[in-house]
């Protein structure tokens, strides 16, 4: 019988986190969706702005904490009592604003990637009962991290997402170089989690594997190895819930295995994307010169040197259904997409009735 998942003070009957996907790639429905089948829904805090109602092309930042205010408040529509979180990344500019923004807006989690969150627990100090998360993709991080937390503010995570470069989507938490060199092993990283996690703090939280996750033989495979849930993204993108715009959803369909690639992305870290249109995600920025409105990342190549491209619009693009100049970030599956299903319908297969619990 498969087990539920409880991070911190919050439970949901299966053992599964939707991945947090920017640009409102997880907004407000797909979160809502999951979180209502049961499992916990997340929603991608990253470049919100852009496309909401209160966004008039200089007031970035406001209208970023409004837009998850507001999709914060239509998710818990969706599913009043889900759990639902935010993710939200080390590396953008207001990230301190994006979570302290999601405890106020009734985040039940956050989740945090894309740079060490060091300063996650002091942001937090006021919401003791939102869990914290780390997204780590290494023993060391993981240790890093908890002694910072210990340290500095006597809080260890709630869990440990533990993604796997050489499969998940988005921002990778690894060197360009070392991606896909059959130097990292997955498994061996969450046992070294949570091994680290109960050797030296006799602590015993859910460590989650992150990446390459797509059915129900790499859910059983996860938890055989260890794992005490999966956070899946790449799956969720083909489901009629998913906010992308019906282009992306379409583009995964029909991408091949060779489409899908990594590139360097702005903020300086890898990224796994479909990279067939890659040269014109780079011109369409480049070739027009585009001015860079916000400054919303910590550290961005485009917004300093104009090298690359702009990340949050052309992340935008791509949701919107700009699939030639829009950046498509996938994970290494997204070639097995072969039809548009609803949520309720990948929670079926991945945990069939007669291994439910009591529902
Ligand atoms: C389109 C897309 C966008 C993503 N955006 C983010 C993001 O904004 N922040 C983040 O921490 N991870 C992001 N990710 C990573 C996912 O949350 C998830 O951990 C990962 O994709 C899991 O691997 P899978 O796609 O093979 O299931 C993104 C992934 C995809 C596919």
């Amino acid at each position: 019988m498969l087990s539920g998942l409880t991070i911190g003070q919050h439970s949901v009957p299966f053992p599964l986190i939707q991945g947090g996907m920017g640009v409102r790639i997880s907004g407000f429905r797909l979160a809502g969706h999951v979180a209502l089948n049961g499992g916990i829904g997340i929603i991608a805090a990253a470049g919100l702005a852009l496309n909401s109602a209160n966004y008039d092309g200089g007031n970035f930042f406001a209208a970023d904490r409004q837009a998850l205010l507001d999709e914060l408040r239509k998710a818990y529509e969706i599913a009043p009592d889900g759990v639902i979180g935010v993710n939200c990344m080390v590396a953008v500019k207001n990230y301190d604003e994006v979570v302290r923004t999601s405890c106020e807006g009734g985040a039940k989690l956050i989740i945090s990637g894309a740079g060490l969150p060091m300063s996650l627990p002091g942001l937090t100090a006021d919401f003791p009962e939102v869990a914290l998360v780390p997204i780590v993709s290494s023993v060391k991080a993981a240790e890093l991290i908890v002694r910072k937390w210990q340290k500095s503010y006597q809080r260890f995570p709630d869990a440990i997402v533990v993604e796997d470069p050489d499969t998940a989507g988005g921002h990778l938490g690894e060197k360009m170089e070392r991606i896909g060199t059959g130097d990292y092993d997955q498994y061996a990283t969450v046992r070294g989690v949570k091994d680290y996690l109960k050797d030296k703090w006799n602590l015993e939280i859910p460590v989650i594997a992150a990446g390459g996750v797509w059915d129900r033989e790499d859910l059983q495979y996860a938890l055989s190895q260890g794992a005490d849930g999966v956070q899946m993204g790449t799956r969720f993108v083909v489901t009629e819930e998913c906010d992308a715009g019906d282009e992306f959803k379409q583009a995964y369909l029909d991408c091949s295995k060779e489409d899908i690639g990594l590139i360097m992305s702005p903020a300086g870290l890898p990224g796994r994307a479909i990279k067939k249109n890659i040269d014109q995600v780079r011109q369409r920025d480049v070739d027009l010169n585009v001015y860079c409105p916000s400054a919303c990342l910590k550290k961005c190549a485009y917004q300093t040197s104009r090298e690359r491209f702009c990340i949050v619009h052309a992340l935008d693009r791509a949701q919107k259904g700009d699939t030639e100049t829009g950046l498509i970030f996938c994970g290494s599956n997204a070639w097995k997409a072969d039809r548009i299903s609803t949520v309720k319908e990948v929670f079926a297969e991945l945990f069939p009735q007669e291994e439910r619990a009591n529902d």
